[in-house]
């Protein structure tokens, strides 16, 4: 598959398999009392550092936050503006791919990132390039500043 060979290029075999750890770790940490469903990501930014984070959900249902958006945010909270790639982990049998609201979210920082969807299962592991996940996005290009 064209995106394996892509990501074997370009992001080492460890530090993928750190990705998943981390992603996998911060689940833990998930506030997740209403849905049971304790979501992790990872996020490697640009200068090889990875950012984590898990969802945290609230009485309030619709202020609850997704991991993906956690984890960009911490990133971004700590100087990263360039995401290569996001993993994201779920308890599950089949990976689960990220929102809408969190593909659009990493799109603000990264047209090309690669996502990794992983659970406890490696067989089940997908990976996708942000292109394919979120087509014809609506980015900084589209408020044609200054015109
Ligand atoms: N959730 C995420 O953290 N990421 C996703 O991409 C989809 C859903 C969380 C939100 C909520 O806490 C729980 O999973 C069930 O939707």
């Amino acid at each position: 598959m064209m995106l394996d060979r892509y990501l074997a290029m370009t992001i080492p075999t460890a530090t993928l398999e750190e990705l998943k750890r981390r992603a996998r770790e911060v689940s833990m940490h998930a506030h997740a009392p209403y849905s049971g469903f304790r979501v992790g990501a990872a996020v490697l930014a640009s200068n090889g550092e990875i950012h984590a984070g898990a969802n945290v959900e609230n009485a309030s249902f619709g202020l609850t936050l997704c991991a993906e958006r956690n984890a960009i945010c911490e990133a971004v909270s700590r100087g990263a503006r360039k995401i290569e790639a996001l993993v994201v982990y779920t308890p599950t049998s089949a990976a689960a791919a990220p929102c809408g609201a969190c593909r659009q979210v990493l799109h603000e920082f990264s047209a090309d990132a690669v996502i990794v969807c992983c659970t406890d299962d490696a067989t089940s592991e997908r990976r996708y390039s942000l292109r394919e996940l979120l087509p014809g996005a609506f980015g900084a290009e589209q408020l044609e500043r200054g015109r």
